[in-house]
């Protein structure tokens, strides 16, 4: 079976798309074309237009649940495309919100009326069940937590009337692919960026208990879930960004003389590091040491054998580094070393993508 996934919106980009806060993935298989979910606005029409892919030849939409982060772009998408199945849960109409602690709730349902979905051609096909699109390619339905450590993120709400209850989101649901390799799983809202560590550790003996030969994250897996994941499953992992077509999903920045010409200066980083710490230390200066890695930085330090993200590691450590702020691009070869259960400053990671200020964001 041939079979192809394109990430059309996510959280972070490979060069050249755009990025946002949400999802979208198109899947290309037998003959047809899915999308599942829309991104938040436009980057999924954006950066489909990018890669050459007219919007206008998919067959079907699935809506994975109704935040409007998966919902958003659905307007933009159905101007291009007219008439079209859009298979979704109930729930997806709920009123939804969202509010951490004592702040004030944040509507954070679809971003549009039904009626003017429907008048730009959705034909909505709300069901609670599984839907079989193909013998092979169906819809799980609503799904039900079957494990004993699943939970529900306690910030999501759903109002009915007056009170905000919260939401159980029922309408979460996935695209299952059956191929002779095994079952390829889109999941659209498998949070697992406010996992607590016990739920994590046993998510992760389960996918290796499955036996999943490939692992792709994106989206609210969150940054600290996604190193553990890629720390545990090595190879098997890899980020599923915008622009991320699937099964040749890697993006490969080649070697060249650019890259040399900056490995000789990031070679030299520890001693560099070493240097700022004597110098901090020298001042007195007591408050924490924060060191953003610049864009061209984190994109070659993938490359980098582990002894020397392990050098670059403990310098930071042994000048006192407290916060450590990552741009996004591809430090998962570094955060292996960061979030390492032995490493002493891993709750010091965390990344600096576009929206946050700091140093108010842990
Ligand atoms: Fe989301």
């Amino acid at each position: 079976m041939n079979i192809k996934i394109t990430t059309l919106s996510e959280n972070t980009a490979n060069y050249g798309f755009l990025a946002e806060w949400g999802l979208s993935i198109l899947v290309d298989v037998e003959g047809l074309r899915i999308l599942v979910d829309t991104g938040l606005s436009f980057s999924a029409v954006h950066n489909a237009q990018l890669m050459g892919i007219d919007l206008a030849t998919i067959d079907r939409i699935i809506l994975s649940h109704g935040h409007a982060d998966h919902t958003g772009g659905l307007r933009d998408v159905l101007r291009l495309k007219g008439e079209v199945e859009v298979i979704a849960h109930p729930d997806i109409w709920a009123d939804k919100y969202t509010r951490r602690g004592q702040e004030t709730e944040r509507k954070i349902g679809v971003p549009f009326l039904r009626e003017e979905l429907e008048s730009l051609g959705a034909r909505f096909n709300l069901v609670r069940e599984p839907v079989h699109i193909t013998k092979n390619v169906l819809t799980t339905g609503e799904i039900p937590m079957a494990t004993d450590y699943e939970e529900v993120d306690s910030n999501l709400f759903v109002r009915e009337g007056d009170e905000l209850r919260s939401d159980p989101v029922a309408d979460d649901l996935a695209l299952i692919i059956d191929t002779e390799f095994g079952l390829v799983v889109v999941l659209g809202c498998a949070h697992l960026f406010r996992a607590s560590e016990e739920r994590l550790e046993k998510t992760i003996a389960d996918l290796k208990e499955i036996g999943i030969q490939r692992l792709g994250v994106s989206h609210c897996t969150g940054f600290r879930a996604s190193a553990r994941l890629a720390q545990e499953f090595e190879d098997i992992f890899f980020m599923n960004n915008a622009g991320s077509v699937s099964p040749s999903t890697l993006t490969h920045i080649p070697f060249n003389g650019f890259f040399f010409l900056h490995a000789h200066h990031f070679y030299r980083l520890p001693a560099y590091l070493t240097g700022v710490g004597h110098l901090i230390k020298f001042l007195r200066i007591s408050i924490a040491l924060i060191i953003t890695f610049i864009v061209g930085l984190s994109s070659y330090l993938r490359f980098f054998p582990d002894f020397y993200l392990e050098e670059t590691y403990s310098c930071f450590h042994n000048i006192g580094v407290t916060h450590a702020l990552c741009l996004f691009d591809l430090p998962y070869p570094l955060v292996k070393v960061f979030v390492n259960p032995e490493a002493k400053c891993r709750a010091a990671l965390f990344i600096f993508d576009s929206g946050r200020s700091s140093p108010f964001l842990l």
